[in-house]
């Protein structure tokens, strides 16, 4: 098995952010979902602004999920308005702080006008040097390992490659996170402690941050105590605490 990539840096160089926590937010204060998901676009903003500031390299967002489709299709519909609305508002802000702008997520899923915004910032941004912004809409975990399974079935049906030589490296060059740093934390706010199909695979080696705070709160003082909390850790990747300790 090949070895991860080790990163001994007390910060994390790829987080990834389950947001979750709008409804409930939005019902506490007596308002409507939507409402909640704005207060979530404020929070994201300050967010991002945070991450880049600390000498983040990569954040990676899980805005919405394959399964979140079968939400009632007003909240869909809303939701997806709002995506259109943040990246027209949004992505010359982005740009200006040199962020590189990347989708990942089931594209033909959605609107082609949304589509075309994506696209659109992600050309726009593909050449600036700063934080890596990945956006994951219309995302599942299992739906990207199965594309990237697609890709290699395709290279083998092409004669371009034996199922032999399918490594891990190989593999993950069909994945939407490809090129990216390993991810290092996973925060996810909310009070839920699972998954929700987000990145199956990157998360091999991540550290898991659980916190109670909904979405909307969530601030930057709290990305802090998330980065705290990854600073304590000792990352080990399989190996023994003696090993860690003598390899720094
Ligand atoms: C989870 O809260 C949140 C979502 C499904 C949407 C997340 C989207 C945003 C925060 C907007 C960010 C926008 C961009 C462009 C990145 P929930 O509705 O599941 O909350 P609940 O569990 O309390 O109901």
């Amino acid at each position: 098995m090949t070895e991860p990539t080790r990163h001994t840096d007390t910060c994390p160089r790829h987080v990834a952010i389950i947001m979750d926590g709008n409804g409930r937010w939005a019902k506490a204060h007596g308002k409507p979902r939507h409402a909640g998901h704005r207060a979530g676009v404020r929070a994201t903003r300050a967010i991002v602004e945070a991450a880049s500031d600390r000498g983040i390299a990569a954040l990676t967002l899980f805005a919405f999920s394959s399964e979140n489709w079968s939400r009632p299709e007003a909240e869909v519909s809303s939701l997806m308005s709002l995506f259109l609305e943040v990246l027209q508002r949004e992505v010359d802000v982005l740009h200006e702080k040199d962020t590189r702008i990347r989708f990942v997520g089931a594209r033909d899923q959605l609107s082609a006008r949304l589509q075309r915004k994506l696209a659109d910032a992600e050309s726009q941004t593909a050449h600036n040097t700063g934080m890596e912004l990945a956006l994951a809409v219309a995302f599942g975990g299992r739906w990207d390992i199965v594309e990237a399974a697609r890709r290699v079935c395709r290279k083998v049906e092409r004669g371009e490659l034996s199922a032999a030589a399918i490594t891990e490296e190989e593999f993950a060059q069909g994945l939407s996170l490809r090129g990216m740093p390993p991810l290092d934390l996973l925060i996810r706010t909310g009070g839920e402690r699972r998954i929700s199909n987000f990145l199956l695979w990157d998360m091999a080696y991540a550290e898991l941050y659980f916190t109670d705070t909904l979405w909307p709160e969530f601030d930057p003082a709290q990305l802090d105590e998330a980065l705290r909390f990854y600073a304590g850790r000792q990352r080990r990747f399989g190996r023994t605490g003696e090993q860690v300790s003598e390899s720094v």
